[in-house]
């Protein structure tokens, strides 16, 4: 009999929800939450509001699309953190209730090592040792991991994350709430060396991007100045030049810890992996340092209940299994 696993994610504004049976992904539903964009970022009274709404329908479509029936299921899994707590709450909830009420096991996942671990759905699959560039709207790591459930944290921002570098960028030009994918939109059609933005010097793996943020800020101020209409008239090419640069600060610090640790399996995940930019540097700079890159389907880059499921396929493997009091927000495993 195949094992079956009914996998939920909660735990920022996306309610989702996926079937995996042998380690093979059946289904994969996101709602999306819409109600955020007027207010410019994500409000956490209203996502937990909207996942309860969100949740029931989720679970069930999920179900449907795999043809798998509840009581055909051998474990559910949930995020336990990091996230919003009161998002996290409604997963966690109805996670436990499930398992209780079916009397299966509850597997609790770590965001973070799911977005690594979205790199292992389908049959390109990295080998170990394997170095992972995680880069979303709260984090930016390079994770090094020896197996599926031994990962490392080996460099990671020491103020905004990627996703932030983006979203106050498209900010600064006026853009809609999330700035990033509105970025890559406008940056396809710019010149990415017609501004140039500082390099910020940090030493060892770890990134930094609040330096970018500021000097992104002063230089509108001042072209502004001269031409009220400046952002408007260049946005593609402000788009390109800024995408460039974050992209560039990403990709040095890949190159860097691949030399160092001598790993040339190389991939990509988080949100700010669907950002074509990146997704192209990391083609080139596998052919130019000889490298076998990996980079997840687009609908498993940005938070999705499919990597939580391939996580809880491994932990299931190793037996890591979940008590009814696991507390989200918690640090899982990593
Ligand atoms: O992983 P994710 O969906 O949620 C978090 O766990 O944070 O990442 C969301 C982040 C946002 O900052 C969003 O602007 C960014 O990923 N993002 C992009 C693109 N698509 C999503 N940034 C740049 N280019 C994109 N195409
Ligand atoms: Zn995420």
């Amino acid at each position: 009999m195949s094992v079956k696993i009914l996998a939920i994610e909660s735990s920022c504004d996306e309610t989702s929800a996926s079937v995996l049976a042998d380690g093979v992904i059946l289904s994969n539903y996101i709602a999306n939450q819409t109600v955020h964009e007027q207010y410019g970022g994500v409000v956490p009274e209203l996502a937990s509001r909207a996942h309860q709404e969100n949740i029931v329908p989720v679970v069930d479509l999920a179900l449907h699309k795999a043809g798998v029936r509840k009581n055909e299921l051998s474990a559910i899994a949930f995020t336990q953190s990091p996230g919003l707590i009161g998002s996290l709450l409604v997963g966690s909830c109805f996670a436990k209730s499930m398992a209780l009420a079916l009397n299966i096991p509850l597997i609790a996942v770590h965001h973070m090592q799911a977005h690594v671990l979205a790199n292992f759905i389908g049959e390109h699959k990295p080998s170990f040792p394997f170095l992972c560039l995680t880069v979303s709207g709260g984090h930016t790591q390079i994770v090094r991991c020896d197996g599926p459930l031994d990962m490392k944290v080996i460099g990671e921002t020491l103020d905004d994350a990627a996703g932030e570098a983006f979203d106050k960028s498209a900010k600064l030009l006026g853009l809609p709430y999330p700035g990033g994918p509105l970025i890559d939109k406008y940056a396809a059609e710019g010149d990415p060396n017609r501004f140039k933005f500082p390099e910020p010097q940090i030493p060892g793996l770890n990134f930094s991007f609040s330096g970018l943020k500021t000097s992104i800020l002063y230089f509108l101020q001042e072209q502004r100045e001269k031409d009220p209409q400046f952002t408007e008239n260049n946005m593609a090419d402000i788009c390109a030049s800024v995408q460039h640069r974050i992209v560039s600060i990403l990709m040095n610090k890949l190159v860097k810890a691949s030399k160092e640790t001598g790993i040339r399996e190389i991939g990509i995940a988080g949100g700010v992996s669907a950002n074509s930019g990146l997704r192209k540097a990391l083609q080139e700079y596998g052919k130019k340092h000889g490298w076998n890159t990996y980079i997840p389907k687009f609908e498993y880059c940005t938070d999705n209940a499919a990597m939580i499921a391939i996580t809880a396929w491994y932990k299931y493997q190793a037996g890591e299994f979940a008590g009814l009091d696991a507390v989200p927000g918690a640090r899982a495993g990593f």
